[in-house]
């Protein structure tokens, strides 16, 4: 595929044309082309029959591709490459697949997104397990510092959010993964708000899990999700109990080599979705993330260079280089939540800007909350000075 630009992007999302749209954490909006893989899939697999050998024609080559060039970006083997429907279900899968024992000890941030925290609840409800809440909240090292201090014999998995949800804070996932790792413990990473914004190695990152979301950065379609079993573990993970042999298998057909897709992905699934979420891959490979990472870190300076200077909003992203990326969180004195969603609101009908108000504990208490802005590459500097706006005419009408 030849190259593409940021600008090309903007020009294929219907979305850019409705409303300035800092919403991507929560989902990104799909382009033109995105929509015409999934279409096209869905009526050829229609046309011909989707059980006809033409009808799986139409969807087999381009869905291999989809999965090799996701495994790319990510930089797996594809056999380490499951694909589901979004990041909560790939944790659950993964979480799950630990034999939990009474007495055994998960580790997380206090900044995992709600999802992980029910699951958490599950766990100590359920298998009697106990729950250890790192404090998300500090410099990277006092973190790193209580995490050694936390893992112990007991230990079974660690959990972590490479970008956090609530205030956009990069997570040193990998000094953390080394820590873990001394002590003999796997770990997963929740990869849902930072693949698709900037590059994401998981090799590199050395982690042994690791989840996300198609349908948020990577701009793929709604309901698409992955999860990344290292290797080493594939052999002996199995979350749903799925059988290596089926009683069809001829005796003499050798049983296939289990991979993370074979012990992840159960039964019929939407193969037009994963052509869809190919092709949202590709367009980030042809503009190239290093590129989309940059654009979108030039719009967020801008964004909090502004904000910076409103008298009653405080940016409670770390401002430090390298600690964050396209996410903004921002708390204004004195806001509560019913509050904050009327700025929101406000924003929305007037500015056609649209953000989050976003809780910031879990369970929520009504006056930590802030506007979450997801600054992504395909935003302008219109949009960006018109949320300013927005955001200024709405502080001084309560004034
Ligand atoms: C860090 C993180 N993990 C998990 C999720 C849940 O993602 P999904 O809706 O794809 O399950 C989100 C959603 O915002 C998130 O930010």
């Amino acid at each position: 595929m030849s190259r593409m630009t940021v600008e090309q992007l903007r020009q294929d999302l219907p979305m850019a044309r409705e409303a300035a749209y800092f919403q991507t954490g929560t989902y990104g909006p799909a382009s033109d082309s995105v929509l015409r893989a999934v279409q096209e899939t869905m009526e050829s697999e229609a046309r011909h029959g989707p059980a006809t050998p033409a009808g799986r024609q139409a969807h087999m080559e381009r869905e291999a591709a989809a999965r090799s060039g996701l495994a790319r970006l990510l930089n797996i083997r594809e056999e380490e490459l499951g694909i589901i429907t979004n990041t909560s279900q790939a944790m659950q899968q993964i979480v799950r697949g630990i034999g939990w024992q009474p007495g055994d000890e998960f580790i997380m941030t206090s900044l995992e997104h709600v999802s992980t925290y029910g699951l958490s609840d599950v766990l100590a409800q359920e298998h009697s397990v106990a729950v250890k809440v790192i404090e998300g909240d500090q410099k990277d090292a006092a973190l790193l510092e209580e995490l050694a201090s936390a893992v112990s014999e007991r230990t079974r998995l660690v959990c972590l959010s490479h970008i956090a949800s609530p205030n956009g804070r990069l997570l040193p996932v990998k000094e953390a993964a080394a820590i873990a790792h001394g002590a003999g413990v796997p770990v997963v990473l929740d990869l849902a708000q930072s693949v698709g914004q900037m590059p994401v190695d998981i090799c590199a990152l050395d982690c042994d899990f690791a989840v996300g979301s198609g349908h948020k950065w990577l701009l793929g379609p709604m309901g698409t999700g992955y999860v990344f079993i290292s290797a080493r573990h594939i052999p002996g993970f199995r979350p749903n109990f799925i059988p290596d042999r089926n009683p069809w298998t001829l005796a003499d057909v050798p049983t296939p080599e289990a991979t993370a897709r074979s012990r992840i992905e159960i039964g019929t699934y939407n193969h037009a979705l994963v052509v869809g979420l190919g092709r949202a891959v590709e367009i980030m490979e042809s503009i190239g993330l290093d590129t989309i990472q940059a654009k979108a870190a030039y719009l967020t300076s801008r964004l909090r260079r502004e904000i910076a200077k409103m008298e009653r909003a405080r940016i409670i992203t770390p401002a430090e280089t390298g600690k964050s990326a396209g996410i903004t969180s921002v708390m204004f004195d004195g806001f509560t939540k019913k509050e904050m969603d009327g700025l929101v609101a406000r924003l929305q009908a007037r500015q056609k800007a649209v953000v989050k108000a976003q809780w910031l504990t879990a369970p929520p208490d009504p006056v930590k909350v802030a506007m979450r802005i997801s600054v992504a590459a395909f935003n302008s500097e219109d949009e960006v000075d018109r949320l300013l706006e927005g955001i200024e005419e709405g502080l001084s009408s309560r004034a």
